[in-house]
């Protein structure tokens, strides 16, 4: 059942290169890699939509066309599958996007940074509190994890971000948080950007969930190029915390790095082993795998 939210508006940067998986992303975008039978954008848009959202903005870049036709209706495919009578395939590519549910699609001009992707999609967003999902944070959980910050949201009038414990020697990939208070919802009163280890002041990293104030735009208007020469949306929360009250909530789900191949083929197993149609046979071709005996044909 679609919940009632306050949060209206997911906003999907999709604008990046996925330098990682070249040559796969030359010519298509990485959101669209698939995790068995559905891309990556599918699943953060099912995930936005889960938590309330009704209005999807993808800030796109080049090589993005592939994501406005995935939402779009493809009359001429579902004339084929009525033709041939498969109901059950027609029925999915129909539930791609309800009808409800608006996308508006803003070009980022120049890649600089996820903090410059958010501020493009201001006239979209308006005045009101937004989502942002990076879809490479792929996050399995029974309740999606943007609907857990929504109901945190509902409680605290404030900020939310998504955040995950981390070995200490990743800190480097990450925004890392300092918090007070006890607890899986903790108020941040410091983030930093990319630290290294020795200098991180903790452990708990962003992963790819936002829940923001429409404050934000204007501090990321004002800051300038930070980590990697790039407009960080990381440094636009430091110069919120200033001003707003901002936490930090833990989530709980299983996180997949869809942005490494490692963390790629992790979900594609898991998701697979998951899979209703797929899951028993997959998982004794993985048995046969591991014991090393030959694959039968
Ligand atoms: C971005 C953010 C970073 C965050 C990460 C989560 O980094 O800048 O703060 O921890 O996403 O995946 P990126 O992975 O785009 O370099």
């Amino acid at each position: 059942m679609r919940r009632r939210s306050p949060i209206q508006t997911a906003v999907f940067p999709v604008a990046g290169r996925g330098t990682r998986f070249l040559p796969a992303t030359k010519a298509s975008p990485k959101e669209m890699l698939p995790v068995v039978d559905k891309p990556l954008i599918q699943y953060a848009v099912e995930e936005a939509l889960a938590a309330g959202a009704r209005r999807l903005v993808f800030v796109t870049g080049a090589s993005k066309r592939a994501i406005e036709d995935h939402f779009d209706s493809d009359q001429e495919l579902e004339q084929l599958l009525e033709q041939q009578g498969k109901s059950d395939l027609l029925r999915q590519l129909r539930s791609v996007l309800p009808s409800y549910a608006t996308c508006i699609y803003i070009r980022q001009p120049a890649p600089l940074g996820l903090g410059h992707a958010v501020l493009c999609a201001r006239p979209a967003v308006g005045d009101e509190p937004f989502f942002v999902h990076l879809a490479d944070d792929l996050i399995d959980a029974e309740q999606p994890v943007l609907a857990q910050m929504s109901d945190v949201y509902a409680a605290r009038q404030a900020s939310v971000i998504g955040c995950q414990v981390v070995p200490r020697a990743e800190t480097g990939k990450y925004g890392i948080v300092a918090t007070q208070g006890r607890g899986d919802t903790r108020r941040i009163h410091g983030i930093v950007e990319k630290p290294r280890p020795s200098a991180a002041p903790s452990t708990l990293a962003v992963v790819g969930r936002y829940l923001l104030t429409p404050r934000i735009f204007d501090h990321l208007e004002r800051i300038g190029r930070g980590a990697g020469g790039e407009i960080q949306l990381t440094d636009g929360i430091a110069r919120l915390l200033d001003e707003e009250a901002v936490y930090a909530h833990r989530f709980v789900g299983t996180r997949y790095d869809c942005g490494s191949k490692l963390g790629y083929l992790q979900a594609t197993v898991d998701y697979a082993l998951a899979h209703p149609e797929l899951g028993a046979a997959f998982g004794a071709h993985l048995r046969r795998v591991v014991q090393g005996r030959p694959k039968k044909r």
